[in-house]
């Protein structure tokens, strides 16, 4: 469905070029519909060789050769990159943005007018294409918009349709930021296997490999994880003396208030932000 469709990026670091390869190695969209800008014309070069995509240092030549353009910089640039953009913007393009803890309403006062808006919360793990990608939609969506910001995300995972005002802060909580609960979770198992006498590399390949294969157990066998705890641990055996321990240690406390802080402070940033975006809009005129 994106075939015909022109897509836009501004700025193309790590998210960017994700979605870029995305796109264009599962040929859901063709690399001459493809335009990027950035700050960095080394990192241009790059993403023209590797996927054969235009480039561009002016973002508004991207607005301009666009029909769906999707904002991938930093949160703390976006305001102004909404605002250098926003004069060639119109209702005929759908503006996509995946900045973490930017929501709509910012959005929509940074550009200053109606337009047809999608907010994404994709993950890091779109790079190995497995980001599991939350998908929100503005006011003046299209029949049709959400499907479009779909087709585009599903090329580096899986993707959820939600409500912004409730759930994407949880989303942002867990799967946003659960990477790196992921990562600090493998790192601390390949530490224990090194306590108990694993070489550094077998270790991290073990917990590596464990996470990666409770998982797909999970996602093919869609069985609870608890009745898949359950299969693992005998009566009397090894897995249960630890989960014991895991318990002792406050494991799945831990988790919960960790997901719970990260949407806290989610929405305390996304509130000053549409804070900031309305302040500097009315100082503007
Ligand atoms: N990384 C993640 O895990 C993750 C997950 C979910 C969502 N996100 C969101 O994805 C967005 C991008 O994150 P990222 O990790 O890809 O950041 P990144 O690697 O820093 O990429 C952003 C790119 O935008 C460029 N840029 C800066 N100002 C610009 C401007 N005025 N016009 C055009 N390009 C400009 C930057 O160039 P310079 O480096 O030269 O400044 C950089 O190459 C963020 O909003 C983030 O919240 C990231």
């Amino acid at each position: 469905m994106l075939q015909d469709k022109r897509i836009g990026f501004i700025g193309c670091g790590n998210m960017g070029e994700a979605l870029v390869s995305g796109l264009v190695l599962s040929k859901a969209a063709k690399p001459e519909n493809i335009i990027c800008s950035d700050l960095s014309t080394n990192l241009l070069e790059e993403i023209q060789q590797k996927y054969g995509v235009s480039t561009t240092a002016d973002n508004m030549e991207v607005v301009k050769n666009s029909d769906i353009i999707i904002y991938a910089t930093k949160p703390q640039i976006i305001g102004s990159v909404l605002k250098e953009t926003a004069p060639g913007l119109d209702k005929s393009k759908l503006i996509i943005s995946i900045a973490a803890g930017v929501p709509l309403a910012a959005i929509a006062a940074g550009l200053g007018k109606e337009l047809r808006l999608i907010r994404t919360m994709p993950n890091i793990c779109a790079f190995v294409k497995e980001s599991a990608t939350a998908i929100a939609a503005g006011e003046f969506v299209l029949k049709g918009d959400v499907e479009l910001a779909r087709a585009i995300f599903d090329s580096v995972g899986e993707t959820v349709f939600i409500q912004e005002n409730v759930l994407m802060d949880a989303f942002t909580g867990l799967s946003g930021s659960g990477p790196a609960y992921i990562f600090i979770i493998v790192d601390a198992l390949a530490d224990a296997g090194v306590k108990m006498g694993l070489s550094r590399k077998d270790s991290l390949f073990l917990s590596t490999q464990t996470v990666l294969g409770s998982a797909k157990m999970l996602l093919e066998s869609k069985e609870h994880p608890g009745q898949l705890k359950d299969r693992v641990a005998s009566p009397g055996g090894t897995a249960i003396a630890g989960i014991h321990t895991l318990e002792q240690g406050g494991l799945r406390t831990t988790l919960i208030n960790a997901v719970e802080s990260a949407a806290k402070r989610s929405k305390e940033l996304g509130d000053l932000m549409v804070k900031d975006f309305i302040e500097n809009n009315k100082n503007n005129g």
